[in-house]
């Protein structure tokens, strides 16, 4: 290390950070030759937990040691095998994109610290305003996860539609993601009125207008509809427009969860899948799963982006001076105050691919699941269960065949598939989302899964 202090010197800097892309390329380049899940040792925590050490010790072997005791097992959530929960795979230049942000350390939560930074996420979610045909008056935020923009959304739909206070209820379904039930019950909404979905797991409008006509002549007052483009369970699609009008009638909010779904909208068959993202009063959009950027970058939209800054704009004394040079403070469009610069690993991942690029792997997923879909119905020993919409499936064995059986028999072929229930009945469940799944990995799923039989 260089003679006492923090910082090292340009070699030791240099010698770092290059055993740190090697190891990243590395792992790409060999991500083919290894499984996508590998089950944690036993004794993982004994191997790793040491206390903490009186002198410090070379950063580029404990790269290595990181690499093998730590970062070896768990779900490769990159690999072309992982068809899994909803697989997430960065591109390259996403994740240079958060080193770079890091290593400049921007602090993106005022304009006056991170003025480049705030231009950038403008223009980032100007993007999106243009391609998802977002009202000209939509604007928004980057926060952390889908579950923090969800919590961010539905905080603008509390605080925007007061009337009614405690009596306010929501609408959901028994698909609405959990972080849904975890933010209204963090925002004391604890009022939900689960309505009842049709046989593709939609929110039924007619059940929607009955559920809320029921509440007000109750007293109650219909507050926020929780709606989804692209559920996890089996990436079911709301009917935005017809939801829209019932809400409508009530002057209720609509928040729309499209953590998973919402930038397949990019494509044609996704956006014809998703009519009426454009009436949301809130929505939300993972660029972490489907815009191929690292962890994390959930994005929330408010249709009225001044909602955003209503909400939670704080200027106590020591902020006085944010607003100096204009332009806009992220801060007050979310929850947090010290932000990283996630906008740039999706301004360097578009402008590094291109739309086109981005377009053309959103639908291959799409692709993927058509396959996945035949591929089952074709087999005599598996039966499709739902799908494909967006990019899910569920199937169960023909033979009655547990789906624990068949997840690891999957597993054994280097893949992986996750299991979730669905009308009750536990199911195995394919998600094609990740950029380097293709038909060779798709139907190595299915036929051992087909094998199990
Ligand atoms: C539909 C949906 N909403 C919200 C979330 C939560 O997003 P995150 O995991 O980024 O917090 C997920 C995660 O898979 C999801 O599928």
């Amino acid at each position: 290390m260089a003679d006492g202090g923090l910082d090292l010197t340009p070699e030791q800097m240099r010698e770092l950070g290059y055993a740190a892309v090697d190891a990243v390329v590395e792992h790409l380049t060999t991500l083919r030759d290894g499984p996508t899940f590998t089950a944690p040792p036993p004794d993982l925590a004994e191997r790793i937990l040491e206390p903490p050490p009186e002198q410090g010790s070379d950063p580029v072997q404990l790269l290595g040691w990181l690499r093998s005791e730590v970062l070896a097992a768990g779900v490769r959530n990159h690999h072309p095998g992982m068809f899994a929960f909803i697989p997430v795979a960065p591109t390259f230049p996403g994740v240079v994109a958060d080193m770079l942000a890091a290593g400049m350390n921007v602090f993106a939560g005022s304009f006056q610290s991170g003025p480049g930074a705030s231009v950038i996420e403008l223009e980032v979610l100007g993007w999106f305003r243009e391609l998802l045909g977002l009202a000209p008056s939509a604007d928004g935020v980057i926060a952390s996860g889908g579950s923090t923009a969800n919590l961010v959304g539905l905080a603008v739909a509390r605080d925007r539609r007061p009337e009614g206070g405690a009596a306010r209820v929501a609408y959901t379904t028994s698909e609405a993601h959990s972080s849904v039930g975890r933010a209204l019950r963090l925002l004391g909404m604890d009022r939900v009125h689960e309505v009842e979905v049709d046989e593709r797991f939609g929110m039924r409008p007619d059940a929607l207008s009955a559920a809320m006509a029921a509440d007000a002549a109750a007293g109650l007052v219909p507050w926020c509809v929780i709606a989804a483009a692209g559920t996890t369970n089996t990436g079911a699609v709301d009917d935005l427009p017809a939801l829209r009008r019932v809400a409508d009638e009530h002057g209720a909010w609509i928040h729309v969860d499209g953590a998973y779904g919402g930038f397949l909208a990019l494509t044609d068959r996704g956006r014809a899948a998703m009519p009426g993202l454009e009436l949301a009063d809130t929505l939300v959009l993972d660029a972490h799963k489907s815009l191929y950027c690292p962890l994390l970058a959930g994005i929330v939209f408010a249709r009225d982006g001044a909602e955003l800054e209503r909400t939670f704009t704080v200027r106590p004394a020591y902020l006085k001076d944010m607003d100096r040079y204009g332009g806009v403070n992220f801060a007050d469009r979310g929850i947090e105050l010290s932000r990283p610069f996630r906008a740039l690993k999706v301004w360097l991942t578009v402008k590094t691919f291109g739309l086109r690029e981005i377009r053309a792997a959103l639908d291959r997923s799409l692709d993927l699941a058509l396959l996945a879909a035949r591929l089952i119905e074709e087999s005599p020993r598996l039966e499709l269960v739902t799908g494909p919409s967006l990019g899910v499936v569920n199937f169960r064995s023909a033979a009655g065949v547990a789906v624990e059986r068949m997840m690891a028999e999957v597993v054994s072929a280097g893949a992986y598939i996750s299991a979730t229930t669905v009308r009750g009945e536990r199911t195995a469940r394919i998600c094609a989302l990740g950029h380097r799944s293709d038909e060779a990995a798709l139907r190595s799923v299915v036929e051992a899964a087909a094998a199990a039989n």
